[in-house]
Parts: C-alpha cells; structure tokens; sequence
C-alpha cells in the first residue's frame, strides 16, 4: 500500500510518498520520495513559531513541493490533523481533502503524536527503508517536543495511555526560551546542545550526572538550576519553574551582556545537565511502574546527544532486558515520513479511520483519544 502524507503541524512543511507491506513479523516501509521545508529561519526573531506566518508559509510550500509528486500513484492521503497549530494544521488539511479528492483515494487523519512514536520504533533496514517487527509489548515511549512532554504506554498494538506529561511547558519550550534568554537563535534546543557540549569539553574530567560543570570558577560560578518534580514519586513533568529559574539567574548575574562566551555555554550545560537528570530520573520511576519490554523516546529533543546517551546509560545499567529505541536523527523533528509511517502501520493492521470534507484539525488531539 503506497501513501502520500502531508505534514504542516508546525513550521515544517513535509510531504512524503511511502509504501508499506505486512511481513511476517510486522511491517516494513519503503521512502519512495520525501520534500520538507523548514520555516525554522523566518520564526527566529520571534524567538518560536509565529502561528499566522506559518500557515501562510505552509501555504506557498505545499503546492510547490507538491510538484514533485504530481505523477505518482498512490492508495491513500494521510494528513496531520492535530495536535500542533490549528491554523498551520489547516493548511495541511484542506491540501490534503483536494489532492484525495483529486486522486479519488481514501483521506487518513493521523495524529502528529503517534508519528512521532512509530517512526522511532521503526529501524532502519536499508537507505531508505525501515522495519516496525519485533515489538515487545508493552511499549512506553516517552514523547518530547516543542509542544509536548509525555510518557505514552502502548500495551496493546496502536492503543495508547497517558501515564505522565507536563503540567506547564514542554521541553523543547524549556530549551527555546532558555536558549532566546542567552541570546541564541530559535531553535534553541539544537543551540543550547552544541554550547553545553563545548562547555563540558573544557573540563578535566567530564562532569558526573548531578554535578555542575564549573570550569569558570572565581570569575563566575554556574548557577545550580532546579530540577523540577523530580522527587515527586509520579512520571509528570513542570519545566515552567525551571525557565523562572533561569530568568532570576541571568538577572543576578546583571544579564548576558555580563557574561563570557565561556560563562553562556556553562549555564547552557547546566540547563541540559538539568533537564537530562529529570528525564533519567522520571523514566526510571516510568520503566519501574509500568514494566514495560520496550522504551522509546521520540520527538524533536530526541535529538538531543546528551539526553540520548543519558537514557542509554540508564536502561543499560538499570534495565538491560529492556528493547531500547532510539530514533535515527534524521526523524527526530517533524517530517512527513513518520505521518505515512503511522498511517500505514494502521491501515496494514485494519485500524484506520478514513475521514471526509468534514475533517477538522484539532489542536489539543491527544494520542489517547
Ligand atoms: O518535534 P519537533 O520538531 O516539533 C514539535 O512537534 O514541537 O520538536 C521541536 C523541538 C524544539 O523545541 C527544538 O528546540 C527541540 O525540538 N530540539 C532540541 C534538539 N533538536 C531539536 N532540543 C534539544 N536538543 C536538541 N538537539
Ligand atoms: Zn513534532
């Protein structure tokens, strides 16, 4: 079954022609063809993602990147139908009801959520390939993004529960206004990372977990940031508190204009220490309530190094039953492969919903809806 699937949820626009085939042990999928733009550059000055100016941008996008699927033949459309901006996801939508009208084939919604998680639980098999067989169930996943923060259990195939979100911001919140805070571009989290790296590579030793960097002592001292609810015994997240922090930090210190180029990227290794100890820490309480056979992280700050070899370190030394999956980096952000991919593992499992001109996007759709 070949599917087309448009991605606008945010400020990339994606499109992507995949087929995808029932094996013995599950499912494999094949990239026929896949264009993404990122809007990315045009939302930096304001520091996130401008609502208005990306459904405006996804607007010019789609049709030209469209082009280059003009001529192919595919089963059905997927589209992201939430959750993500309400008007950015429109502008996916409605491309999506004319082209599946055009084509005469069936319209897909597919949540941005579950995209995200099943094209972290696929392998690659080959360049442009990917396997999704031999998932031991049941599966958590833990989902960080710019818009969520959320530890998902799968414990029956495609069915979904909550077991712990944030309660204010998402992470990728966290390191994109903490990162506009030190005066880095948006995205932050990907400048946040590069920064902290450089910074723990100036130090004798690499820092243990849960101790400062502080290579810059006597000139500045790298203020110990909170590490929110990391003690509270549930797997729910606050990083609101930690952003404060960080804000009541830089202003003691008389703002970044007062600090070293060297003193920005310790404070940026003292966030990322900051947010991978709660990461740790909650997949740890996570893995032991619900005993889950596989762990999968996914979402755009499963891109981040460090978060990703803490966690490895983790199930490694805590869990080393348990499958651990960490997505290819070329996934972890938004794109429109991991919508086919989601799409198809429902439809090949005869659990698909195809949807009509009455679509609507949905800003808040959870997963476990
Ligand atoms: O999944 P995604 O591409 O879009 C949403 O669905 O939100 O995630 C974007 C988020 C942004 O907040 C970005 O700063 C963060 O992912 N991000 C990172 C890294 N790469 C992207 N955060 C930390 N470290 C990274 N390397
Ligand atoms: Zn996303």
């Amino acid at each position: 079954m070949k599917v087309l699937a448009i991605e606008t949820s945010c400020d990339e626009t994606g499109i992507a022609l995949v087929e995808g085939t029932k094996t013995s042990e599950g499912f494999a999928f094949e990239t026929k063809k896949a264009a993404l733009l990122s809007q990315a550059l045009l939302h930096s000055p304001y520091g996130g993602v401008y609502p208005n100016l990306a459904k405006r941008e996804h607007q010019k996008n789609l049709p030209a990147l469209f082009e280059q699927f003009a001529n192919e033949e595919f089963d059905a459309v997927a589209v992201t139908h939430g959750p993500g901006l309400e008007p950015a996801l429109w502008t996916g939508i409605e491309f999506a009801k004319k082209v599946a009208a055009e084509k005469n084939v069936p319209l897909l919604p597919t949540n941005h959520m579950e995209g995200h998680l099943i094209s972290s639980l696929a392998q690659p098999s080959g360049e442009h390939s990917n396997i999704l067989q031999n998932v031991r169930m049941s599966v958590l996943a833990l989902l960080i993004s710019g818009g969520h923060t959320e530890f998902v259990l799968m414990k029956e195939w495609l069915q979904y529960e909550i077991i712990g979100k944030t309660l204010d911001d998402a992470v990728g919140e966290a390191f994109d206004k903490v990162a506009r805070m030190l005066g880095l571009p948006y995205p932050g989290g990907p400048e946040i990372s590069k920064l902290a790296a450089q910074a723990r590579k100036k130090l004798p030793e690499k820092g243990e977990m849960n101790t400062t960097p502080t290579p810059f002592s006597g000139t500045f001292s790298v203020p110990k940031l909170p590490r929110p609810m990391i003690n509270s015994g549930t797997c729910d997240f606050s990083f609101s508190g930690l952003k404060t922090a960080a804000l009541y930090a830089l202003r003691d210190r008389g703002g970044i204009q007062k600090l070293s180029n060297d003193e920005i990227a310790a404070f940026a290794a003292e966030l990322e220490d900051a947010i991978a100890d709660v990461m740790v820490s909650k997949t740890r309480q996570a893995l032991e309530q619900t005993n889950a056979q596989t762990f999968v992280i996914g979402g755009g700050v499963a891109a981040n190094r460090y978060i990703r070899e803490k966690l490895q370190a983790l199930v490694l030394e805590e869990f080393p039953d348990i499958d651990l999956r960490l997505p290819q980096l070329s996934i972890t952000g938004d794109n429109a492969i991991m919508i086919a991919q989601a799409a198809l593992a429902r439809a090949l499992s005869g659990l698909n919903d195809t949807a009509g001109p009455e679509l609507r996007a949905v800003g808040n759709l959870s997963i476990a809806s």
